[in-house]
C-alpha cells in the first residue's frame, strides 16, 4: 500500500467507487484487515513496530475515506439544488381564472338577500309529475298550461317542470309549518324560441306559510327584495291577476330606473299571491295561511346587465363570463 491508495480515494468518482475501495482496503478481506489479522504470527518486537503503523495508516485510510464522502456528497447536494433552483423574479405561468355565469351571480345575490331575510335555500327536481307541477296546485284538468304547447312530456307521462311552483307542494308535503323557503332552479317550456323567449329558463320561487300570514307580509318581502337590491325607498306594485293556486293573485313590479334609457319605468317581474286553500287542501295543511311569489331570473338579469338576446345566456360562450364576471 502507497500513497496511491490515498491519492485512489480523494479522487474516487463517485460514492459506489469509493465504496468498493473500502471494501478492498478495510471490509472483511480487505487489505489492511489481512494485514492486521497476520499481525499475530510475528515475533513480538516485530508486532508492536508493525502493528502501529498498521493502525496508523488504517486511520489515514479511514479518514480519508471519510473525507471524500463528506465531499462527494456535498457536490450532490450542490448539483441537486443547481438543478432545482427557482428563480423567483421570472414571471409567471398565467392560470385562466373561473368565474360565475351572469345567471349564477344573479341568483347568488337573490339568495343571499333572502338568506339574510330567514328564508331557507331548498331545491327539486326537474323532471315533475303532472299532481307536483299542476294537479296539487289547483290547475283544472283542462288548463292550458297543460297543453303540449308549453309543457315537455315524457312518453311515461311526466314532465320537465314549467315553473319553480311544484316545490311549494313537494316542500309542504314533508315539513310542517311555519316556514319560509326559496326555491332557485331551471324550468322548461315548449316555447318558439327567441330574442326573449327561451325553452329552459331559471325562476326564483319564495313561500312563507304561519298563521295570520297576510298580503302585507306579502308586499313587505317584495319590498324587502327590491330594496335589497336597488336600495332604500324602492317602491313596489301589486297588480290583480288569475294563478290557480293563489286568491288573490298579483303580478308584481318594481320602480326603478332602467339601465340603458335612464327613464324611470315599472320593471314586471313575476306573479304572486296568498297560497290557495285549495293547494293547502292537497298537502293537508290546515288553520295556516302562506303568500307564494315567483319571477324569471333571465329577465332581471337581462334588463339589469343590458343583455338584449336571452340566447346568449345559453350558448356557453366564454366572452360571455368575461363580459360579465363579478358584475352581480
Ligand atoms: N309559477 C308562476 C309562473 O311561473 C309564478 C307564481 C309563483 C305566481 C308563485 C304566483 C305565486 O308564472
Amino acid at each position: 500500500m502507497n500513497d496511491d491508495t490515498l491519492h485512489a480515494i480523494a479522487t474516487a468518482p463517485d460514492l459506489r467507487e469509493l465504496q468498493a475501495l473500502r471494501v478492498r482496503l478495510l471490509g472483511k478481506k480487505g487489505e489492511l484487515t489481512e494485514g492486521l489479522k497476520s499481525l499475530g504470527a510475528l515475533p513480538p518486537e516485530e508486532r508492536r513496530a508493525r502493528g502501529a503503523a498498521l493502525h496508523e495508516r488504517k486511520r489515514a485510510v479511514e479518514a480519508a475515506l471519510e473525507a471524500r464522502k463528506a465531499a462527494l456528497e456535498r457536490a450532490a447536494l450542490d448539483a441537486r439544488l443547481a438543478a432545482e433552483r427557482l428563480d423567483l423574479t421570472l414571471p409567471g405561468e398565467r392560470v385562466p381564472a373561473g368565474a360565475h355565469h351572469l345567471l349564477t351571480q344573479v341568483t347568488n345575490r337573490l339568495l343571499d338577500v333572502f338568506a339574510s331575510l330567514g328564508y331557507e335555500v331548498v331545491v327539486g327536481p326537474e323532471l315533475e309529475d303532472d299532481r307536483h307541477n299542476f294537479g296539487a296546485l289547483n290547475f283544472p284538468p283542462d288548463h292550458p298550461a297543460r297543453d303540449t304547447q308549453d309543457t315537455f312530456w315524457t312518453t311515461d307521462g311526466r314532465l320537465l317542470r314549467t315553473h319553480t311552483s311544484p316545490m311549494q307542494v313537494r316542500y309542504m308535503e314533508s315539513h310542517e309549518p311555519p316556514f319560509r323557503v326559496v326555491v332557485p332552479g331551471r324550468v322548461f317550456r315548449n316555447e318558439a324560441v327567441d330574442a326573449t323567449h327561451e325553452a329552459q329558463f331559471h325562476q326564483l320561487e319564495a313561500l312563507v306559510v304561519g298563521e295570520r300570514i297576510t298580503m302585507a307580509d306579502l308586499k313587505g318581502a317584495i319590498t324587502e327584495m327590491a330594496t335589497a337590491l336597488l336600495g332604500s325607498g324602492t317602491r313596489t306594485r301589486l297588480l290583480p291577476t288569475y294563478f290557480p293556486f293563489v286568491e288573490p293573485g298579483a303580478e308584481f313590479a318594481i320602480w326603478w330606473q332602467h339601465p340603458k334609457t335612464g327613464r324611470e319605468e315599472w320593471l314586471e317581474l313575476g306573479g304572486c299571491g296568498m297560497v290557495h286553500p285549495r293547494v293547502f287542501e292537497a298537502v293537508g295543511y290546515e288553520g295556516v295561511t302562506g303568500f307564494a311569489f315567483g319571477f324569471g331570473i333571465e329577465r332581471l338579469a337581462m334588463v339589469s346587465y343590458q343583455v338584449s338576446d336571452i340566447r346568449d345566456l345559453f350558448r356557453g360562450d366564454l366572452r360571455l363570463l368575461e363580459q360579465f364576471r363579478g358584475v352581480a
